[in-house]
């Protein structure tokens, strides 16, 4: 596709960005680490940003923050299945933001959070941050999927919320519906809030659909806080614009309550990009999503093919692999030695303590640079 020029002024395209990805280690790095895409942002995307340059239009944002709720609800419909209404909708600046102020609202130092690891960072971060206790909920290694008995038996009395990203990063499942269901069950029987990070919902492989936590029952609609963006669908991670759905009144409430500048302001570029990629953008995510699917494949053939003792298992949904490394003999810390070979990859332990040995390998990028990375990891298994 045209957005993934396939010869190495791609290379220096991206070595000349400002953004974190390519800019923190410079050099000769090749960046496979944070949830970034190496292609464009959408052209919506883009044009919107460049008619308020045009413009001179950066002034505090009226147009995209009265239609954004509603821009929000029909592209869940459209995609998901799920069309929340629209006065239950928040704007915040970014999901994070969100995630750690319903934390800070609905729970007290002591009090207990579910996350079922190996999970993104933040989400450890934001629990241990404010002295609230992690409640580790370990996802079946084989599989990576949801176990009802596990996650019932690790609630206590003082276990206040369920936190996930669904799709799940770093394993890319999609969870299906038993398993969300198995959620909202618990959390019913222990009154608990769910958080349901939904950043990744567009982007899924074929045969793996996203389904929305609030869909799955009218109950687990009335305790949960989604949470979506159009960042990681459309590669516009620094315009900082999210929208959260509130389904749990009393964490609702609890948020209308606060100053009325707590929350931050929306940024305008941010607010007419997510706009125009939620109401022009689908045709350019369906090509994308195909280009993320056919990537995880050539992954997949190739460490079959040429590292066939690395642990992985196939995505449902994003554009992240979560690799075993261990058989490689690479125990201790991979991600230093894929370092003294030019790969920059996420650590597993940043995920948590099972994530030793592990790594996290970002595919959103060109076929010729997925191929440079992999022959990368390549070489630095041959080293031993
Ligand atoms: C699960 C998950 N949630 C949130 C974020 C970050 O969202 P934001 O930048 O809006 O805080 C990411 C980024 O990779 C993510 O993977």
């Amino acid at each position: 596709m045209s957005s993934f020029p396939a010869d190495g002024a791609e290379l220096e395209r991206l070595r000349s960005l400002t953004g974190i990805k390519w800019s923190r280690d410079g050099g000769e790095y090749l960046a496979a680490w944070v949830a970034d895409m190496d292609l464009a942002p959408a052209p919506v995307a883009v044009a919107a940003v460049q008619a308020l340059v045009d413009r001179r239009d950066f002034g505090y944002n009226r147009h995209a923050a009265q239609q954004l709720p509603a821009a929000f609800s029909d592209w869940q419909a459209r995609h998901h299945g799920w069309a929340p209404p629209v006065d239950e909708l928040t704007l915040f600046s970014d999901v994070l933001h969100a995630i750690d102020m319903a934390l800070w609202l609905h729970t007290q130092p002591g009090d207990g959070i579910v996350l079922l690891t190996p999970i993104y960072p933040p989400f450890i971060r934001a629990v241990e941050h404010g002295g609230r206790r992690l409640i580790d909920c370990p996802l079946d290694p084989d599989g990576w999927q949801l176990d009802r008995a596990t996650l019932e038996s690790v609630v206590d009395e003082r276990t206040r919320v369920i936190l996930t990203c669904n799709p799940h990063n770093p394993t890319g499942r999609a969870f299906r519906h038993d398993e969300l269901l198995a959620i909202a069950d618990v959390a019913e029987a222990h009154d608990l809030l769910i958080i349901s990070d939904e950043i990744w919902g567009d982007l899924t492989h074929p045969g793996s659909p996203h389904i929305p936590m609030p869909t799955v029952s009218p109950q687990a609609a009335a305790r949960t806080l989604t949470i979506s963006a159009a960042s990681k669908s459309f590669n516009l991670a620094g315009l900082r614009t999210a929208v959260a759905h509130m389904g749990h009144g009393g964490l609702a409430e609890k948020f209308a309550a606060l100053p009325s500048h707590a929350l931050g302001g929306l940024s305008t570029p941010g607010a007419e990009a997510t706009l125009a990629c939620w109401t022009d953008g689908d045709e350019w995510l369906d090509e994308v999503r195909r280009h993320l699917t056919a990537q995880r494949d050539h992954l997949a053939g190739r460490l079959a093919d040429e590292l066939p003792s690395v642990g992985f298992q196939i995505p449902e949904a994003t554009y992240l692999n979560w690799l075993d490394l261990r058989p490689l003999g690479m125990i201790e810390d991979p991600t230093d030695r894929l370092r003294r070979h030019g790969l920059v990859v996420s650590p597993g332990d940043d995920f948590g303590p099972t994530g030793n040995g592990w790594i996290r390998l970002n595919v959103a990028t060109s076929r010729p640079i997925l191929d440079a990375i992999i022959d990368r990891l390549v070489q630095a298994a041959a080293a031993g």
